[in-house]
Formats: C-alpha cells, structure tokens, sequence
C-alpha cells in the first residue's frame, strides 16, 4: 500500500495510464509510480479499464486533459494504429501501438513530448503511437537468458498480438528457424506467410519440429495459457520434448511460474518469465514521455514485490 502514496497528486500533477479490458492485474502502476518518484516528477500513473469501443473516446479524453502518456494492453494494441495522429517507426514495424506519446510544438515549431514543456500547453496536442513491445523482447531474452538471437531455432506457442510481434521481431533479429503452433491454425499459417514475405532468411514452419527430438535452442510461449488457475499447458508433449530445449521463455509474468515454467524448471532448462518484457517495454515508455533514463532497478524490484504479493 505504501506505494500508493510515494506520489502526492496535486493541481499541477501530471496523469500517465494504462488502458486494457481486464486491467485490475495490471503491474504498470506499481512499476511506474516508484520510478516517477524515483526521478522527482510531479506524475501520476493509473489504470482504466477501458473497451475496445471506448478507446478512441478514452484516448481523446486523456489528451484533453494533457495527460503526458499513455500504455495500452489487451485488446487494444492494434486498434489503436488507428486511432493516433502519427505513428513512431517502432509502431509502423510491428503494426501495433502499446505506448502513446502526447506532443505538442515548442517555439521551434517541432513536436515535443508534453510532458516535457513546462506549464499547461498551448495549441494543438497530437496523439503519436509507438511500440515499445518488440524490442523489450528482445532484450529481456537476453538479460535473463543470455540469449542471442541471431541463427538459433526457437519453438513459439501462439499466434495472437503477443505471438505476431515476438515472431516477427525474432526473425528480425536473424533467427535461423521457427516452428509456429497455435490453436487457430490458419493464424500461424498467415504469421509464416508474413515471415516469408518480410524475412526470408528466417525459415518458419508451422507446426512442431517433425522429430520429437529435434533440438531448438528456445520455447516461447506466447499463448495465454497459464495465466488462470487450471489452464492447461501451452505445449503438446506428445509432440515436443521440454529436455530438447535448453532455455523456456514465458510471456507471462503472473503468476511468476507458469505449469510451462514448473515443468520447464524440473526438466532442466533455463526459464525466465515476462517480468522482463513488461519492465523494458515500460522503462522506454518513460524515457519517451520522461526524456529522463528509467531507473531501471527501481522499476524491477517494485514490480517483483508487485507480483509476489498478488494472491
Ligand atoms: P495477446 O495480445 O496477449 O497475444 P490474443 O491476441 O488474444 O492476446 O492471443 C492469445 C493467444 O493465446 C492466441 O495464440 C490464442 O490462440 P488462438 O489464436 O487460437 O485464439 C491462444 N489461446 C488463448 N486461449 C487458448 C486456449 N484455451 N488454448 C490454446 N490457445 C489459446
């Protein structure tokens, strides 16, 4: 509870938000509101639950008021490519939005994060839409595995909006070979399309490796299978072996060990959860809107006491 009130909120305080349809889970204020107090900035970041048919209002709602920022989860990341004034590179590659900065023109005439212009704006506030996702990836593959991409071969569960950005990102980086599996067939069978067209130098192939030991160097899962009590495993063993993987990547970060990670762990490979993603994607979140570096380690140790004090 203590964090609650690290920030006081005041007249001249400035609002950052996450908005996703569930949100209560939610670990973004509990990794932001330290680190904003952390970098002695009069700001506060909160949550909204918000549906897909309100985003748009809810977006223009947040500039209206001169929020500094926003972070969006699901279902909204691809809706909002939509619905923003300008798009960031990051956003153009990846197709998807999870971060918005709100901008307004300084005496140079260049747009300029709102959050850092002094004083209540003046003029016109645009909404640009990046994505801080894919490279958080990326590197949290490489903190807490000691993973680099480049030429290994990686088995990926899921083809949703987390399973797209992490295929496509991974074949970016120059991965020699995926294996997509997903529930919905036809959507992994569009993601090896997408890769054929965007990165050919990555072989993706639906479906596990033919031979049940077959070697790959990482599984990921990006289903949300394990998030709920109960859920079944994302993997298929009859199909796939976890002692032919060495390192066990799971997206999800509540709980903290997934049923995939458990028998990941007595299988001996190394696992780590998304606790990593959801701190890098954020921590360059804040370095937009902040112009400020994140205090990294802050953010870190505040979402790890977030999530092992969630029941
Ligand atoms: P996100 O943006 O988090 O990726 P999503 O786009 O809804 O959310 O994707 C959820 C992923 O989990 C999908 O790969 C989904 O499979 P489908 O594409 O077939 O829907 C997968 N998933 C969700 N529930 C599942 C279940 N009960 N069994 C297997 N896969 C499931």
């Amino acid at each position: 509870m203590d964090d609650l009130f690290q920030n006081s909120i005041g007249a001249a305080t400035r609002f950052c938000a996450v908005y996703g349809q569930p949100i209560r889970h939610s670990g973004s204020p509990a990794m932001h509101n330290p680190a904003l107090a952390k970098l002695g900035l009069d700001w506060c970041y909160l949550a909204f639950e918000v549906s897909p048919d309100a985003l748009g209002q809810a977006i223009e709602g947040a500039r209206a008021m001169h929020f500094a920022g926003l972070n969006l989860t699901v279902p909204h990341k691809l809706l909002a490519v939509d619905l923003v004034d300008a798009l960031d590179e990051s956003a153009k590659t990846w197709g998807a939005v999870n971060t918005i900065c709100f901008e307004v023109k300084n005496d140079s005439g260049d747009w300029t994060p709102l959050g850092q212009v002094a004083g209540p704006p003046s003029g016109e506030v645009r909404a640009k839409g990046y994505n801080t996702d894919a490279d958080a990836i990326t590197l949290a593959l490489q903190q807490d595995l000691g993973l680099s991409l480049a030429g290994q071969r990686v088995l990926l569960l899921g083809a949703g909006g987390a399973g797209r950005v992490a295929t496509l990102k991974l074949a970016a980086e120059g991965v020699a070979e995926l294996h997509l599996v997903n529930r919905t067939t036809a959507k992994a069978e569009q993601l090896a399309g997408e890769i054929a067209a965007r990165f050919p130098q990555t072989k993706a192939v639906v479906g596990y490796p033919e031979n049940i030991a077959g070697k790959i160097d990482l599984l990921l899962n990006a289903t949300s299978l394990g998030l709920k009590p109960g859920d079944s495993l994302p993997l298929d063993e009859s199909q796939f072996s976890l002692a032919n993987a060495p390192a066990v990547f799971d997206m999800i970060y509540q709980p903290a060990v997934t049923p995939l990670l458990a028998k990941a762990a007595d299988a001996g490979c190394r696992t780590a959860n998304g606790l990593g993603m959801l701190l890098w994607q954020g921590a360059k979140a804040l370095e937009i809107w902040t112009g400020q570096a994140a205090p990294i380690d802050v953010m870190r140790a505040a979402l790890e006491s977030h999530i092992t004090s969630d029941e």
